[in-house]
């Protein structure tokens, strides 16, 4: 039998399309090359695919050219970038990059299985898995409602609310009732959550668009901030705690990671601290009572199951003294060898390249399976 065509999904029309650059390379570099044929599949910015040839090399080369010294992220989209170049590239590096305005004709013939390493919207949202149902390709990671329910924070902790699982105090607003009225809005923030309170969009990660609120004056500025992201914003009661992460991978009988805890010099855990060098560690095993270990593992599962996921997902909880909280399930979570997700799977047994090649075949498991 000859090798498993795994077409390796990257880049993106979201914020974290440099994310995904660097998770892609991590994948590309690590996967059984004896068992996978990878084959890159760049989406660049502006939704163009890019297929044969090297496009991992071809989307870092636009970034690096589009990066402005104005903007505060640059230099962390230049780091990110710098890893995926540092990668060893796909097989055919001399080879064209052919573009195309949506899923290339004749690509589908060539791919056994998709790895899609795209995150947030048009990537992890169920946009693109829907894409893939129509064509008929299996693909690793949640299903087009899991990803759809993922991604949008009011939706999902809707969800988790009703299979009983805890979820912070919150608000959803939409900016259309906020721009009417926002001193009612502005009222119930300090009746039911007061302050520090946490704004950020519906629809996104990698803490883009979320500010920490201290007093009711910085309320507007953070409204309008999380607005220019999407017409959804959820406003939270900001919780005094530590970030616990637990990974979750399986089909109908997922399995939960050892917890990690996630440790950092700012504030809280914003686009600087999760991508810049030197901000942020991750602690494995998370310092946790055993019970108290098992109790994430249990909700980080229950959690995946409330929404109907499989294949994969990171579950980001909160502990507040004694309490547990649900924040958070990501369906593509960060991918590099050194992101959050693997490092849990090492520390439980599962090296690497193993948990690639068992993403792999539970996607191929799911196979004739509906989404
Ligand atoms: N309600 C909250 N209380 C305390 N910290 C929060 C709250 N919401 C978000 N944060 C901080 O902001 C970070 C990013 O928020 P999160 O909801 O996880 O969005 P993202 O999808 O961008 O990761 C969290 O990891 C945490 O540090
Ligand atoms: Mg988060």
């Amino acid at each position: 039998m000859g090798r498993v065509r795994v077409g390796v999904m990257f880049g993106g029309r979201s914020g974290e399309h440099e994310v995904s650059l660097a998770s892609a390379a991590s994948v590309l570099q690590a996967m059984d090359r004896s068992r996978f044929e990878p084959i890159p599949i760049g989406i660049a910015k502006d939704g163009r695919w890019l297929v044969g040839g090297d496009p991992l090399c071809a989307l870092a080369d636009n970034v690096k050219g589009a990066l402005s010294p104005g903007d505060v992220t640059s230099p962390v989209k230049h780091g990110l970038v710098s890893r995926a170049e540092k990668s060893e590239s796909a097989d055919q590096a001399l080879a064209r990059v052919e573009t195309a305005e949506s899923f290339p004709a004749g690509l589908r013939r060539e791919l056994d299985v998709v790895l899609i390493m795209l995150h947030g919207p048009y990537g992890e949202d169920g946009t693109v898995q829907g894409l893939l149902e129509l064509a008929g390709i299996p693909y690793v990671g949640a299903g087009v409602l899991a990803s759809a329910v993922g991604m949008d924070k009011a939706v999902m902790k809707a969800v988790f609310r009703a299979a009983g699982l805890p979820v912070v105090e919150h608000l959803v607003i939409l900016s259309r009732e906020w721009e009417s009225a926002p001193d009612a809005v502005a009222g119930q923030v300090a009746r039911e959550l007061g302050y520090p309170c946490f704004v950020k969009p519906s629809n996104l990660g990698s803490s883009v668009g979320v500010t920490k609120v201290k007093s009711p004056e910085a309320l507007p500025a953070a409204m309008a901030e999380a607005a220019r992201h999407g017409r959804k914003l959820l406003v939270e009661r900001a919780v005094q705690g530590r970030e616990i992460e637990v990974s979750v991978l399986g089909n109908d009988a997922p399995l939960a990671s050892l917890p990690g805890e996630i440790l950092y010099d700012r504030e809280w855990y914003d686009y600087e601290a999760k991508y810049a060098e030197g901000h942020t560690t991750l602690q494995i095993p998370a310092p946790l009572a055993p019970e108290q270990t098992r109790r994430f593992q249990q909700l980080a599962v229950a959690a995946f199951r409330a929404i109907d996921c499989r294949g994969m997902a990171r579950v980001d909880f909160f502990l507040e003294g004694e309490r547990i909280l649900v924040n958070e399930i990501n369906t593509i979570p960060g991918f590099t060898a050194t992101s959050a997700y693997p490092k849990l799977w090492e520390a439980s047994g599962l090296a690497y390249p193993e948990l690639i090649t068992r993403l792999i075949e539970l996607a191929l498991e799911v196979k004739g399976g509906t989404p």
